[in-house]
């Protein structure tokens, strides 16, 4: 499809190609690990074309999975998508693909926590270093790059305290340094579209589309979606490494995209009214949502960000006790409590400010209350604010 389309019109078509359809409206399920030759010109041709949409093995994709994959393409303008069973997988494949034994990475002290273990228990044990740093660092990021530096790791918002970095800045002062160095996103919440990394001067989009491209909690999936530049290296390295998906999970995530334009829409409007009356209530000290002004990195969100998701955290005016707590958290009637978000419904957890402090050692900000993170689903945002309203209420209630 030519990108002279809108995006809520490319949400609908993207990856509809007939080949995939086959008379239907959403691509055939070809469920398949053996994708059986006519004859030897066939096999030929098949294994030339085998990273190129030719039907060639399973592990290399179906029909259900090239949909899913020029979708995604498309949506985030990049040379190609390689799928993955989740997004922890895409986080840790797209780095494995580019670093060997002795480089350095640099990745955001307040990442996604799973991504940081990976380096801090597995990449260390391949002798990669990593350096942590502040997610608000800017062009200061240049004074950590050392000649071993192969990939600049960046994830906005951050996980939890949901700081936006200066994206631009960063990448600008990185690639003065070393204008080779891969640098990929965990862009999961923007769900790629709201943030365009690749238009950012960024290598690779990686996102757990077990969020919004699914969107119903129901299939765990990761995206990444690379330049030229990045693709043929990140395809390569993650087939070699086993990376696929099954044919129903790709079905569905592909899916997901055709409602993904209207359903960030509603998590956004929803999300912001939850915010602002969240500002309001005596029990908050700041809200952490992008869009708001007590968010650190607002102005780049308003630079750089076409829209926010559903996704937030508040920070309480003071730290919880047990009981406290579960006063406040056992009660709610909408929001359940779980984790992962994205989805149509509406989720709570906390943290507790040592928690927060221990995942992310590097970082000078620091919280004083108990940390509380929402995803805001698509119910009626008033019923969500009656139900934290009555949480409130019963803190109020409760004996500390
Ligand atoms: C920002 C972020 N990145 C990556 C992941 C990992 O995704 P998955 O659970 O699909 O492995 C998560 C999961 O919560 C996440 O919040």
């Amino acid at each position: 499809m030519s990108n002279r389309h809108s995006l809520s019109t490319t949400f609908v078509h993207a990856g509809r190609n007939k080949r995939f359809l086959q008379g239907s409206v959403n691509p055939i399920i070809q469920r398949a690990s053996s994708l059986v030759f006519d004859n030897l010109a066939h096999k030929k041709q098949a294994t030339l074309q085998r990273a190129k949409g030719s039907l060639f093995y399973g592990r290399r994709g179906t029909l259900t999975h090239f949909a899913l994959q020029e979708a995604m393409t498309e949506l985030e303008g990049g040379a190609g998508c390689y799928l993955y069973p989740c997004g922890a997988a895409a986080v840790t494949h797209s780095i494995l693909s580019f670093v060997q034994s002795g480089d350095h990475i640099l990745m955001s002290g307040a990442a996604y926590e799973p991504s940081q273990d990976f380096c801090n228990l597995l990449l260390k044990r391949f002798q990669v270093e990593t350096t942590y740093y502040d997610p608000m660092i800017g062009e200061g990021i240049s004074s950590l790059i050392q000649q071993n530096t192969k990939v600049l790791f960046l994830e906005a918002p951050s996980s939890l305290t949901m700081e936006i970095p200066d994206i631009p800045s960063i990448v600008k002062a990185a690639r003065q340094v070393n204008p080779d160095i891969v640098i990929m996103i965990d862009n999961t919440w923007s769900a790629g579209v709201l943030f365009k990394a690749l238009e950012h001067d960024i290598d690779i989009s990686i996102q757990a589309g077990t969020k919004y491209l699914v969107g119903h909690s129901d299939v765990m999936i990761g995206t990444a979606v690379a330049n030229a530049r990045c693709w043929d290296k990140l395809r390569e390295n993650s087939y070699l490494m086993g990376q696929m998906v099954d044919a129903d999970s790709a079905y569905v995530t592909a899916r997901g995209i055709r409602t993904l334009g209207i359903r960030l829409k509603q998590h956004e409007e929803n999300a912001l009214k939850v915010a602002r009356w969240l500002t309001s209530q005596p029990q908050v000290k700041a809200v952490y949502h992008p869009a708001l002004a007590s968010c650190p990195g607002h102005a780049f969100f308003k630079r750089d960000f076409t829209g926010a998701s559903g996704l937030f955290s508040f920070e309480l005016q003071q730290k919880l006790t047990q009981q406290q707590l579960e006063c406040f958290m056992n009660h709610f009637s909408l929001f359940s409590m779980a984790y992962s978000w994205g989805g149509f419904e509406s989720l709570i957890l906390y943290n507790q400010p040592e928690e927060i402090m221990a995942i992310r050692p590097s970082i000078e900000r620091k919280l004083s209350g108990t940390l509380i993170r929402v995803h805001i689903g698509l119910e009626d945002p008033e019923d969500l604010i009656a139900d934290l309203q009555a949480g409130f209420e019963r803190l109020t209630q409760c004996a500390d």
